[in-house]
């Protein structure tokens, strides 16, 4: 199997269940205009977190890395009529670019774009007593993976799924030595989860359009 043929699926996956979708395509075409780096989710990923959200009948969705809001407008539209996803990104430049997306897709009330570290703002929402959310997706850097896990469990519910994204890096998890602090990050989130009484977790490989990687699924107990 190579990477050209699981790109390849997708596509078929896209063409028989995603179908065209215009607010999607103009949000990789905006982004890649703005200079935003093609580190979305792929299409039918996107469509799976829209799933989640639509089976937990979401009505608060925090999510950590926006870029260019492809995967917000994706749990967006999943929330349950009133709800609102909290996304969180460094960059004010990524969170220019999201906004704009998500205008365009209608979802402007429903999102609250959160530009700083976020560790910070994290830590400035457990402080003012935000949350419980139903569902929480965390795609930034991955260095920073263990601790938005940690403030994540601060924000939610028994019952709270929270999905990590880009935990196999084409296998480099399994690399103990490698000072990747990327790869370090992540393997400290699997040690934190591995030790972690309050989830149960696991995690799936993908293959397709974004080649070989994978992500933690946990619901807090
Ligand atoms: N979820 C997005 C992709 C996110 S890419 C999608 O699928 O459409 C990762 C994002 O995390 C980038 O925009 C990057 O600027 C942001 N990021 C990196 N470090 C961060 C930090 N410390 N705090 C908040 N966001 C950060
Ligand atoms: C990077 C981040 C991502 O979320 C991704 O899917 C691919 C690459 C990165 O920071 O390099
Ligand atoms: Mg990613």
């Amino acid at each position: 199997m190579s990477g050209r043929r699981w790109a390849e699926v997708d596509r078929y996956i896209e063409n028989k269940l995603l179908g065209d979708d215009p607010v999607l395509k103009a949000a990789l075409a905006d982004n890649e205009a703005g200079g935003l780096p093609a580190i979305d989710v792929s299409a039918v990923q996107g469509r799976f977190l829209h799933l989640l959200a639509l089976a937990g009948r979401a009505t608060r969705i925090l999510e950590v890395g926006t870029l260019g809001g492809y995967s917000t407008i994706e749990l967006a539209r999943g929330l349950v009529e009133g709800g609102r996803v909290v996304t969180l990104e460094l960059d004010p430049h990524h969170a220019e670019v999201a906004r704009a997306n998500i205008a365009r897709a209608g979802l402007a009330e429903r999102v609250d774009i959160r530009v700083g570290r976020a560790a910070d703002t994290l830590a400035a929402m457990i402080s003012a007593g935000e949350g419980p959310f139903d569902l929480i997706f965390i795609e930034a850097d991955k260095p920073g993976n263990a601790t938005y896990f940690a403030h994540a469990l601060d924000l939610a519910r028994p019952g709270t799924v929270i999905i990590v994204d880009n935990v196999v890096r084409e296998g480099g998890v399994l690399d103990g030595e490698n000072d990747d602090p990327a790869i370090r990050g992540t393997r400290a989130l699997f040690d934190m989860l591995a030790a972690e009484p309050r989830v149960s977790a696991t995690a799936l490989q993908t293959v397709g359009a974004k080649k070989w990687d994978g992500f933690v699924m946990a619901v807090v107990r």
